[in-house]
Formats: C-alpha cells, structure tokens, sequence
C-alpha cells in the first residue's frame, strides 16, 4: 500500500472494467496491488453497451474487439486509463485520450519471443522439407530421401526490420550456428555477431532465408514486390510473420512456381478472414514446401499471460504511483514508487505560462515542493509535484489546480477528476 497521506479515492472505490476474457494474470496482478473491485466480462461491447457500463469506472481493459472512440471517452469523464491487452492500439483513439488526458498502455514486447521461436522453427522445417514429407506421409507415401534438405547450421539468415522480434530471432539464429545479417532503416544496436547490409537488394542477394519483421507502413507496403523476390537468392526460403501488405502474394506464387524460390513460411496476409468461422483463401495454398499458418504467430499462452501481467503492472504503476512509461499517447514520466510526502498530479494543456500558474497554487498555500516531474508531448503536459510532508489543505490545494483553465485533470495519487 502507498504511503503518501490523503489518497483521495481509497483502493477498494477505483473500480476496473476488463473485457474480452482477459489473462486470470492481470486480475492476478491488480489484486496483489489491492484492487479487488475488478468486474470481468468474456465478451466485447458495443459503444451504447460500453458507455452504460463504464459508469464510475476509472481503469478500462481490452483487448482488440472493443472499439473505444472519440464519443465513448467523452461520454465516462471519470474513466483514467485504458489499458489495451494487446500488442497494437488501433482500436482506441489515442489521440482523443491524450486530449482528454486519458493515457493508453498496450503490451508491445509480450509476444516477442513467441514469434521468435515460431520463425526458428520455420526455418528448420522449411530446409528440410518437412512439410511436404508429413503431408505425404499423411496419405501413405514414404518419401526417404535426403535430396533438398540441409541443415540451417552456416547459413546466412536476412532480417529486415532488427526490433524487438528481428534482434530477438538473430540472437535464436545464431546459436543455432547460422550467420545474421539485417536491414533496418535506423541505427540498431548489434547483438551477437549480427551485421548489418547497406541496401535491401544487398541483404537479399546474400541470404539463404530472408526473414521480414518490420511493421505495416508506406514504405514497407509491397517491399517484397516481384523485382525483390527476384533479387534474392536462388533456392532461398521467404519467411513473413510480420504483416500481411509487406508481400506481393500474386508474385512470390510465381517465383515458387518457377522455383525461384525453394519455399515460403506465412503466417500474415494481404487479406486475412476475420474470424475461424470464415474461409480462408489464398494463391499460396497447395504449392510445394509452403508453410501457411493462420496468423499465430504471436499467439501463445505465454504471450497471452505475460500480456495480462504487463498492462496490469502499467496500470497500476499509473494509478498508484502516476508513472505514464509505456503508455502509446501520452508524455512518459518515470518515478520514483513512494515518496515521502504529498504527490500531486496534473494533466494541463501545453500553453505558454501554464507552469508557473501551477506553481503560483502552490505558493499561495504556502506548499513546500521538494520535487517536480514535467514532460510534454504535443498539445499536452504532465506535471508531478511531491509536496513536503503532510499538506493541511490539500483538498483545497487540488480544487485551485482544478480551476486553472489549463488543468484537463488533477488528482492527489488516486483521486481522479
Ligand atoms: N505474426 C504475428 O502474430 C505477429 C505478432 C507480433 C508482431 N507482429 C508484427 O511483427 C512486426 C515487427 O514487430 P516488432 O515488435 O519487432 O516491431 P519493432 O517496432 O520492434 O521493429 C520493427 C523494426 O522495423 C524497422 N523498420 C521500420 N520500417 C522499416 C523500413 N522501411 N526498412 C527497414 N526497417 C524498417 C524499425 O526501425 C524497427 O527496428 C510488426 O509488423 C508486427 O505487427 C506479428
């Protein structure tokens, strides 16, 4: 428990919603930090649904279905954070939070490892032909044979795009004896052994499996267009576990019809069927050594529960504390968990003067600041002021910051506006 003097909403009153049937591990998470006023639905809401529900609800949990617009935020003036179980956010609109001073957490590195190691395995069914000589051996046939089949062992893995997954995957690949290169548009730390290529046709020209795992954007739409799959290697293995517009479907079918290509692994596409009940279609299905999986990448048990664990923690962290690290809309303030005194919290809009008037409050109450916290991020500030000690009035101190024209909220730790 905190020990900072007049929380204003006490723990069991800050109520979280949390839909979509998220991991036992964040409700885990949130009651060790002695919030037990969670309510739990399996399901996603509708906006009118939402709305109704989120009446006096401060922490909101989702995962993807739940679309949490414009209308919805303005609708729950007491709702503080949202937390997205989730790797992406798209279905918030973070940038109405963050004018509303509403911070979203998301979970960006819980499946890292998860792709990671599913890619690894790719790599080593896909140089020994697995795939097809299961699916023969499914119908009868005994395909004994070493021809077209090596060891992963001393061949030269290209990354494109060496973030979280990329460097991740490199430091698998090579303790599993292969060489890595990658491609990324910025600088990156190098781990391991790994080098880096000057151009993509370079890393291409010079990679036995090229590896795509940069994110959806305009310059990495189509990349892998017709002149770059001819551009790599004959004989070599495509493997894409990133998103589905990188590829150009119609072209990588051609050159593993032509054999260009000695095989593929994919695992998102272009246009993905938007749920298990629906078909799925593609040019890929039934070419030789092709391993299409639906999307999976990611989705693990484990991914799963770290994911609960790690938006729970950010909540927390934000409720408890005020830190907004790791949140996707909103100016990231690190602190210190348990100062001695008073913490008083302020989200304002970043105008000139707006500052100073915050610490004229302070001053006029004769408050003490023994430390102060301050970033901003576009058209809004976050400031973080621990008060010396004890401070009397400090419902009245809160009330004032209240009425400054700039303060979109305030609250003392957990009171919210
Ligand atoms: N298949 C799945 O289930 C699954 C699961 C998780 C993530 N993903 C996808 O994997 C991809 C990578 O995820 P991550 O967490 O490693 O992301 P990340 O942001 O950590 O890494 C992406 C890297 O790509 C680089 N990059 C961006 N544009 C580039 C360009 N034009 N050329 C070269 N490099 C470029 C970035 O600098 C960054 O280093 C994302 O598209 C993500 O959506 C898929």
């Amino acid at each position: 428990m905190s020990t900072i003097q007049n929380p204003s909403l006490p723990k069991p009153q800050i109520k979280f919603l949390l839909l979509e049937g998220i991991a036992e591990t964040a409700v885990s998470a949130l009651s060790t930090a002695g919030y037990d006023n969670v309510e739990r639905l399996k399901t996603a809401l509708d906006s009118d649904a939402l709305v109704a529900k989120l009446n006096g609800v401060r922490f909101l949990g989702i995962r993807s279905r739940t679309k949490v617009t414009d209308a919805v935020l303005q609708a729950q003036p007491t709702l503080a954070a949202v937390g997205c179980f989730s790797v992406g956010t798209n279905q918030i609109d973070s940038d109405a939070a963050r004018r509303l001073g509403i911070p979203v957490f998301n979970a960006p590195f819980s499946n890292t490892r998860s792709v990671a190691e599913l890619t690894i395995a790719e790599i080593v069914m896909l140089f020994r032909r697995t795939f097809p000589k299961s699916s023969a051996a499914h119908i009868g046939k005994w395909d004994k044979s070493a021809v077209g089949s090596s060891e992963i062992r001393g061949k030269t893995l290209g990354i494109v795009g060496y973030g979280n997954i990329g460097s991740q995957l490199a430091v698998l690949a090579e303790a599993m004896g292969m060489r890595v290169r990658y491609l990324d548009h910025t600088d990156k730390l190098r781990h391991g052994n790994a080098t880096p290529a000057a151009t993509l046709n370079e890393l291409l020209a010079d990679s036995d499996v090229v590896s795509l795992h940069v994110p959806e954007t305009d310059a990495t739409r189509n990349m892998m267009d017709a002149d770059a799959l001819r551009a790599m290697k004959p004989g070599s293995y495509l493997i894409n576990n990133a998103r589905g517009s990188v590829v150009d479907i119609d072209a990588l079918a051609a050159a593993l019809e032509d054999g260009h290509l000695a095989g593929a692994a994919i695992d998102v596409f272009p246009s993905e069927p938007s749920s298990n009940a629906d078909r799925f279609v593609s040019r890929l299905q039934g070419l030789d050594n092709v391993i299409l999986t639906p999307h999976v990448g990611g989705s693990t048990e484990e991914a799963q529960e770290r994911i609960g664990e790690e938006v729970a923690r950010k909540l927390i962290e934000y409720s408890d504390v005020g830190s907004t690290v790791g949140a996707v809309n909103f100016p990231q303030v690190q602190l210190p968990s348990t100062p001695s005194g008073t913490r008083f919290i302020q989200v304002q809009r970043n105008l000139p003067g707006e500052l100073g008037r915050l610490n004229d409050v302070f001053a006029k109450h004769r408050v003490n600041i023994a430390a102060q916290y301050y970033q901003t991020d576009g058209e809004i500030g976050y400031v973080v002021l621990d008060a010396d000690g004890s401070v009397p009035n400090v419902d009245t101190v809160v009330q004032d910051i209240r009425r400054l024209s700039g303060t979109i909220r305030a609250r003392v730790l957990n009171r919210i506006r």
